[in-house]
């Protein structure tokens, strides 16, 4: 898929109209909690350095103070953010397609409230109220879904956010669009963007980006790649 096939979709909410998973063909989310639900908690022991995640998160913690409301979508094991945010005295909702995710994240942050959900499902008159969270954290989430619903996924979490309300977002660096990659012994269909491009993404979707970290990735798996991940630290524009 060229870069300007969906330059359209980096538009504003009042412009864009009909999501574009709304009449069904074009949402295809075929394996993807099933994978999730077989990786479980392997999924940490694969990543076991989390440093970005950790700082990105605790900025979240820092900046909003406790009794704030976050959002983690595509929350996993719960660990570490919704745990870490939790632990910092926010009110922490973690949402997940994959129901084995939730299960352990249910036992990993006692705290927090937990919902299965598809992210593409978080739009208005979903089961989030619109404005309600003062911040959202997204890590390797939206990587989970075709690049053409990225757009509307951010566009979704700047509804839930207050007017000023963060967000930190991590994503890994690829220029792909919903490719097939192994990942520990199951098979996930994953997108990326190349960082300048992201950035576009972000600020179309109306954020403003207040600082970006980047770390070179090396897992513990060895099937899974090398990458370089990205985190923006945003403010809803
Ligand atoms: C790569 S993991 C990241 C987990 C966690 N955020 C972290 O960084 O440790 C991606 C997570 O997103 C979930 N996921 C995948 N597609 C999703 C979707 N469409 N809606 C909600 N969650 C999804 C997966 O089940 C998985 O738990």
């Amino acid at each position: 898929m060229g870069t300007g096939d969906y330059e359209h979709a980096g538009v504003r909410r009042a412009d864009r109209g009909a999501v574009p998973h709304a009449d069904g063909p074009r949402r295809d989310r075929a394996g993807q909690a099933e994978a999730f639900d077989a990786i479980g908690d392997r999924y940490d022991e694969a990543f076991p350095h989390k440093e970005g995640q950790i700082a990105a998160g605790a900025w979240l913690a820092a900046s909003l103070g406790p009794g704030a409301r976050v959002l983690d979508l595509g929350c996993g094991t719960g660990l570490p953010t919704a745990r870490q945010l939790a632990d910092a005295g926010l009110r922490v909702t973690g949402v997940d397609l994959s129901a084995g995710m939730l299960a352990l994240a249910r036992e990993n942050v006692a705290g927090a409230t937990f919902l299965q959900a598809d992210i593409a499902d978080l739009i208005e008159g979903g089961p989030l109220a619109a404005a309600s969270f003062d911040g959202v954290a997204a890590f390797f989430s939206l990587l989970m879904l075709p690049r053409p619903e990225i757009p509307y996924a951010l566009g979704a979490i700047r509804d839930l956010l207050k007017p000023a309300g963060l967000m930190a977002l991590s994503m890994v660096e690829a220029d792909v669009d919903d490719v097939a990659i192994p990942f520990l012994g199951n098979t996930i269909r994953v997108s990326g963007y190349l960082r300048d491009e992201l950035h576009h993404v972000v600020a179309d979707a109306g954020f403003d980006v207040i600082k970006e970290d980047s770390y070179a990735y090396a897992p513990a798996s060895t099937d899974v790649p090398p990458e370089e991940q990205i985190f923006l630290y945003c403010r809803r524009a």
